[in-house]
């Protein structure tokens, strides 16, 4: 039995009626850049999160070089966050010419760990440097330890961007109740690349804040620095999302909170089958509900490669995030890091493995991959 790592085909399927009516409303429209339909998004957005500002953009790495942009991030400034991440996390502090500082990742949940991200800020103050925010991300689809990191960033004045792009529809429970991912500092940024839990039909993003005077830097930066047409009060960047993604995503949105149900689910029957094995399942870091599991990611003491081609002989796709930790991708050698610099993340890189989680699994497909699984380790 084939399973895929993910299957947008069925999910399309079930919506192509609505999906190709949205669309073409959009051509009829003749209207193909921001306008009404990015708007209503947005305003969906930011009702299902609870912020005040949503602004809609080309994708999660624009929603996230813009708000380094807004914050005025620029050059020398000290960026602080994970080496476990998709790359844009890290290039987009280069981008504005800011250099990325790596604290290491906690052993269990892949989360920038407080501890390390305080080592780090004492480390950088120490040697003279400035840290101008931290940028922590919800990985996998499950939030940091928020509480921890904004005290972190209170006492220090230094601002924190949500890397939530894989955290759409995740909660995070603190002492002042339950809140969305991408709610907690000064702004957040999704992404809504298609194989994300909410997915368009190319590339797009957002970025979202409760700050008013953010919210004025984000819309302007957005749009090349002009509050108004042709007038450039400082250079921004095209960051715009067009309407087509927009209409897409309206479309799926109301299926977003079951669709991360039925990852939970998956998720759940994949605890239960593999938790006597010598491998690690994910490790929750608050109650099941707030996790959206965009990706299921196990840990394998031994063989992980050999577990993938095992899966791969069964028609099992799998996935690996991330093979090489940030800080020693090529590009950030200058920044003088080496392996053994950050351990947990260098660990997590060769030994974690990702299993098919998507909402389109069906029960014979989850057995099948578990069954698989513990075949291999008998
Ligand atoms: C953690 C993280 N940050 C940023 C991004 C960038 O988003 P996009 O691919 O929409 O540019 C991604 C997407 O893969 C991501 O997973």
């Amino acid at each position: 039995m084939k399973v895929p790592f993910v299957d947008l085909r069925t999910q399309h399927r079930e919506l192509q009626d609505e999906l190709k009516a949205a669309v073409c409303e959009v051509l009829e429209s003749g209207m193909f850049v921001l306008g009404p339909k990015v708007e209503k998004f947005e305003a969906a957005i930011a009702e299902l999160v609870g912020v005040k500002h949503a602004f809609g953009v080309s994708s999660g790495t624009d929603a996230l070089l813009l708000s380094l942009m807004a914050l005025g991030i620029g050059a020398g400034d000290r960026v602080i966050t994970t080496p476990f991440s998709f790359f844009a996390t890290a290039s987009t502090v280069s981008r504005v010419g800011a250099i990325p500082v790596f604290a290491d990742v906690d052993p269990k949940t892949y989360n920038l760990c407080p501890n390390a991200l305080a080592a780090a800020i004492e480390n950088e103050t120490r040697n003279g440097h400035t840290v101008k925010a931290m940028i922590p991300v919800h990985l996998y689809g499950q939030c940091a330890e928020m509480d921890a990191i904004l005290a972190l960033g209170q006492e220090h004045g230094i601002p924190v961007i949500e890397d939530a792009a894989q955290a759409i529809g995740s909660t995070y429970s603190s002492r002042g109740g339950d809140r969305h991912a991408g709610t907690l500092g000064a702004c957040g940024c999704f992404s809504f690349f298609p194989t994300k839990n909410l997915g368009g039909i190319g590339d797009s993003g957002m970025v979202v804040t409760g700050d008013d005077e953010l919210a004025k830097r984000l819309g302007s930066l957005r749009v090349h620095g002009s509050e108004r047409r042709y007038y450039h009060g400082e250079i921004g960047g095209n960051f715009r999302m067009d309407p087509i993604q927009a209409v897409a995503l309206q479309v799926k949105l109301p299926h977003l909170e079951r669709w991360n149900a039925k990852r939970r689910e998956n998720a759940s029957y994949y605890d239960q089958e593999l938790k006597s094995l010598d491998l690690m399942t994910p490790t929750l870091s608050g109650p099941r509900e707030n996790h959206s599991y965009h990706q299921y990611v196990t840990s394998i003491p031994h063989d992980r490669d050999h577990l993938a081609s095992h899966l791969q002989d069964r028609e099992i796709q799998t996935a690996v995030y991330y093979p090489v930790p940030l800080h020693l991708q090529k590009c950030f050698s200058d920044l003088g890091y080496q392996e053994g610099s950050l351990p947990n993340a260098e660990y997590a890189a060769e030994h974690t493995l990702a299993l098919p989680i998507h909402p389109d699994l069906t029960p014979d497909m989850r057995e099948h991959v578990a069954k698989s699984i513990q075949s291999f380790f008998r």
